[in-house]
Formats: C-alpha cells, structure tokens, sequence
C-alpha cells in the first residue's frame, strides 16, 4: 500500500484528495481492501455500480464482447450501438440517442443541442438556466452550468449565456425565465448538491413556463438514473416530460458511458459535423450497458425501494435521538442525511471507513448513501446499527 501511495503522489496530479484505503477487488456490496479488510460499500463508486461490484451478468458481457470487437469508430454502423440507443428510446420517450463517455460529456452534447435548438428560432435565445447547488460535470461549460461558485473558481471567463435560478424557488424561476432561454437543466434529486429533491411546485412551473418561453426542459440523470430513485429514472417521480435526458455514471455498469436522449421532435436541430466523440458508442461499451439496461427490471425497483424505505424509516428513529440530524432526504437508493454544524459529516465517513463501511458526503453537510442495489435487509442492519454506534460516539 505505502508504494501505491508513493506512486500516487509522484505520478498522478494532485486533483484528489484520498482517503488511505484501496481496494484489489469487489464482489456484489463488498470491496476488499489492500489493508486486508473487507468493506461494505454504501458508495457504488458515486451511483456507478448499481447491480454491485463484479455482476456475473455484467462480467460475462465485458469478457463475451471484448474477445468480439471493442471498437471500430462512428463512421460504421454497429449492431451494439442501435440496440443500446433503441432499449434506452424503450423505456424512456421517442426519440434519439448521442452516445458519449461520461456525465460532463453527456451534459455538455446536452448544452450544445439546447444552443443548436435556440439558434433555429432567434440569434439570442442561447440561455441556459440550472439551479443553485446542482452538478453537471467538469468541462467548461458544465461547470459553468453548475450552480456552486466553489467549481468554477480560477476558470473565469466562463463561457457566456448561463445563468442560475435559486433551488425550487418559484418567484427567482419566474423572473429568470424569458424568451431568451433555451433550456433549463434540473436534477429529479441534487446528488453532489446534498441530496436535495425537486418540489412538485417547481417542477410545475417549470411546464407551465416552457409553454409560454419555449424551452428544452433536460432532466441531468447522471446520478439520478437507471434506478437510482426507485424509478427508471428521476424524472418519472415527477409529473413532467422532458425534452432531453442525460445519462451515465450506472448505464455503463463500471465502463465509461454517457447518453444524451432527445426527443423526437427535436431530431432536426442535430446535423452531421456538430457534434461527436471518438469512443462513444463502441462495441464494448454499448454491449455492457446493454446488459445494464436489460438487469433493470420493475423487479428490481421494488427491492430498491423496499431497502431504500428500510433505511429511512431506521434513519428517522435515529432522527429522533440525535438532535443534531437535521433532516433524512432521498428517494430509493439515494438517501442523504443532512447534520448540524455540531457534527462534521467528513468525521462521521471517517468513523464509518473505520468499522468497515464506505459511504459518501455531498452538499455542506450531508451524509450521502449510494447503496448498490443487491444490499439486503442484513447488510442494512449492520449499517444502520454501526451508524447508531458512531453517532452515539459524537
Ligand atoms: C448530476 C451529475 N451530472 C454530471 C456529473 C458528471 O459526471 P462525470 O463525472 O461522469 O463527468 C455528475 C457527477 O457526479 C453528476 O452527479
């Protein structure tokens, strides 16, 4: 471990700031560390490994398409590629697929489309409105379309033309919103934000908004997505359709994969030359996440939300013996318990990785789980009753 440390210091820039753990392997909702231990994983590497760590499923699919064909570039057609983009068409609203390899990725086709749609009805109407605290990726204009200053720090100038509408605030929406405008980005639940969900309100005016202003509603479903909330997707939470939809992190089961959808009306803003990306849409990635898609069942959801309600109501009880939990947030498998100033949400991760259990941050002060969907009831109480033990101690 300590050379692996080394290593890293010497050889990989300093964006990151680690914990001192490292894993060898995974299997289902454990990581084996190179300390020896075993670790309950409440993290699903940031809601990547939705099905757990080392799917026999997912597994098999990498080796079966890799020893086939990894990649021959978007100038050829691909069997792997249009059965990906009509499953994800399936089973969200008619339309079309540009398949890339992250979430900025995805965000940022996302941003161009929305401008390119603008574009075909007036030289101004470029704008485009995201939410105080929300996260959309790291590119230059996903970070811009991130509404939290702390990202965009030393970057200036951002691109031009975004701009921020205060979190469900309905007033600060209504005066953002004018026929300049061509899309809003929204989060079904803000994840890196603190796991703060849309309200029904907002959402609603939002619709009403775009019928009058004539924008691209896009449901950012990075981490929200395939499965995550107990739906297909975040967006079906809420009484809405969206126009575009990004997806990644999940769809990939492990492998990098990103996925702008857009609806079907809107096919004629996209012409070839625009946009592209060398390795989106390959063979592997497309195969894999695929498979990813196909695990998806309403089977499935129904387990996430069992678990998911197992472990609010626990973190209600728990709520209601420590002051310091000021509010149990989330929906499925995307749960955050939001602290106090009285307790540090990094000291509490840090106690948990301690006994054996891997969870995240997010927001100011949020505890942030990200359970894979095979945790089961035994695995719950084993967190639950480790969480008790490290609040109790705080
Ligand atoms: C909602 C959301 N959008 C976009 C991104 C960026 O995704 P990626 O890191 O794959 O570029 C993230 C990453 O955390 C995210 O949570």
């Amino acid at each position: 471990m300590d050379e692996i440390v080394n290593l890293d210091k010497t050889y990989i820039l300093p964006f990151y700031s680690r914990f001192g753990v490292g894993f060898y392997k995974g299997k289902g909702a454990y990581l084996y560390g190179y300390d020896g231990r075993k670790y309950l994983d409440f993290t699903s590497g940031i809601g990547v490994l939705n099905f757990g760590h080392s799917h026999p499923a997912i597994t098999r699919e990498i080796k079966k398409q890799a020893s086939k064909l990894v990649t021959t570039s978007n100038l050829f057609y691909s069997e792997e590629r249009v059965k990906l983009a009509k499953k994800i068409i399936d089973i969200t609203f008619d339309g079309g697929v540009f398949l890339s390899n992250s979430g900025a990725e995805a965000n940022e086709a996302a941003i161009k489309i929305a401008r390119f749609f603008g574009k075909t009805i007036s030289k101004d109407k470029y704008k485009i409105l995201s939410l105080t605290g929300s996260f959309h990726g790291r590119t230059l204009a996903t970070i811009t379309a991130t509404g939290q200053k702390k990202y965009q720090k030393n970057l200036e100038p951002l691109p031009e033309g975004f701009d921020y509408v205060e979190y469900n605030n309905v007033e600060d929406l209504e005066r953002k919103v004018d026929e300049n405008v061509c899309a809003i980005f929204l989060e079904a639940i803000q994840g890196e934000g603190g796991i703060r969900p849309l309200s029904d309100e907002f959402v609603a005016k939002v619709k009403e908004l775009k019928k009058k202003y004539n924008f691209l509603i896009v449901f950012d479903e990075v981490q929200t997505g395939v499965g995550r909330t107990g739906k297909y997707f975040g967006y079906m939470n809420f009484d809405i359709e969206p126009d575009m939809v990004t997806l990644a992190k999940a769809i990939g089961g492990g492998l990098p994969v990103g996925a702008t959808v857009l609806r079907r009306e809107y096919f004629n803003v996209c012409e070839p030359g625009m946009h592209a990306s060398t390795m989106g849409g390959n063979q592997l990635a497309s195969a894999v996440a695929l498979k990813v898609l196909e695990l998806l069942s309403d089977d499935i959801l129904k387990h996430v939300n069992k678990m998911g309600e197992l472990i609010m109501n626990e973190l209600e009880t728990l709520k209601s013996k420590y002051d310091f939990i000021k509010e149990i947030r989330g929906k499925g498998l995307m749960i955050g318990v939001d602290l106090d100033s009285r307790v540090e949400v990094i000291g509490v991760v840090k106690k948990l990785m301690g006994r054996g259990i891997l969870t995240l941050r997010a927001g100011e002060n949020v505890l942030r789980l990200l359970p894979p969907f095979v945790i089961t009831e035994k695995e719950i109480d084993i967190f639950i009753r480790n969480l008790t033990e490290v609040f109790s101690s705080m």
